[in-house]
């Protein structure tokens, strides 16, 4: 017994001093401490000893037990701190290298171009408001004069969350929202993201801005509508900047007109940008029809109003020179940084 003893003993040290991985040690620790070790056959057979030796046979075994763990237990140690070390020494920092700047963002050209605006109608005495962006069918199209079945609603390709619920496809909404207050006289600029069915293109998104404006009070005429857009086109674009209005039809304006600007890059030569043709499209506009100031309990004998409705990207790609919509959507900072 003494000699099995001391033989597993000795298998048990060198294997343990000759194992070179953390899972070789638990594959001796089985060998020789598991249940189905050697040591413990070793007890199990102490029915086998003089009743007399056993105890002393007992303690040998304990001890032989003690010695083996405590030989793991270094091993697993030294094994430990060799992982440690290489660990740290794969994850050493070298500060003396030069650090990596963060990417600072960039204010949008939409951005931009919003403040430009909002800045020259605040000068002019306009507030700045807001309306929701899902709305209602009422809103967006019934209140503006363009009832259920006009074909005036089918122009606008619209994202329907219900029947009468929908993503607003102009921010004309918000005239009605501010009219409906009754708070007179309204001078307001409304800008907002709007959404139509479109496939994405070069001039086309299925989401993109407006600027609204709208002022209503006693003797507002078109003189009045005229006079207040060809300042803003002279701000925004430069002082020798001309407009021109032609007739066109909206449902909630009448009369109603697109007001044209020369071209900036030209002067009106016709360029590029204009197509040749020296002008360019910027907004729509008319006098609030009739219909819309009474939907919305305005008495139009006693008040008058005009609108206008300016899309923001047409006038952020126009003012910058740039020639794909889509790069005012990608938010790549090579693009930003450069306006
Ligand atoms: N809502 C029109 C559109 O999305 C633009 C517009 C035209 C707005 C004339 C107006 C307006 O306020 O008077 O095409």
């Amino acid at each position: 017994m003494k000699d099995r003893l001391k033989k597993i003993m000795e298998e048990a040290m060198e294997q343990i001093e000759a194992s070179q991985q953390l899972d070789k040690l638990n594959e001796i620790r089985v060998v020789f401490l598991g249940k189905k070790g050697e040591l413990t056959s070793i007890l199990k057979s102490m029915k086998d000893v003089d009743p007399k030796e056993r105890p002393k046979v007992g303690q040998m075994v304990n001890e032989a037990r003690s010695q083996i763990e405590e030989k793991l237990e270094a091993k697993r140690a030294v094994f430990e701190r060799a992982l440690r070390e290489e660990k740290m020494k794969r994850e050493t920092i070298d500060v003396t290298l030069p650090g990596r700047r963060p990417v600072v963002g960039h204010r949008h050209p939409n951005t931009i171009t919003l403040e430009e605006v909002e800045n020259i109608f605040i000068g002019m005495g306009y507030e700045v408001v807001e309306g929701p962006e899902i709305e209602y069918d009422y809103y967006n199209f019934e209140a503006l004069n363009i009832p259920a079945d006009h074909p005036a609603k089918d122009e606008q390709d619209t994202f329907y969350i219900t029947k009468d619920i929908l993503l607003r496809t102009q921010t004309s909404s918000v005239q009605v929202h501010e009219m409906e207050k009754g708070k007179l006289p309204i001078r307001m600029i409304a800008p907002g993201r709007v959404f139509r069915s479109d496939e994405v293109d070069a001039t086309h998104s299925p989401t993109f801005h407006q600027i609204e404006g709208l002022v209503i009070d006693k003797n507002i005429t078109f003189a009045d509508l005229k006079g207040t857009l060809q300042e803003f086109a002279k701000r925004l674009f430069g002082e020798e900047t001309k407009v021109k209005f032609r007739p066109h039809h909206f449902q909630f304006t009448e009369p109603s007109a697109e007001m044209d600007v020369s071209c900036f890059k030209c002067g009106g030569k016709g360029c590029r940008f204009c197509k040749g043709s020296g002008w360019v499209e910027i907004l729509g506009c008319g006098m609030v029809h009739p219909h819309v100031l009474e939907m919305s309990g305005i008495d139009p004998e006693e008040y008058t109003g005009f609108a206008f409705g300016v899309g923001l990207e047409r006038i952020a790609l126009f003012k910058y020179e740039i020639d794909d919509m889509r790069l005012l959507y990608e938010n790549d900072t090579r693009f930003l940084k450069q306006f």
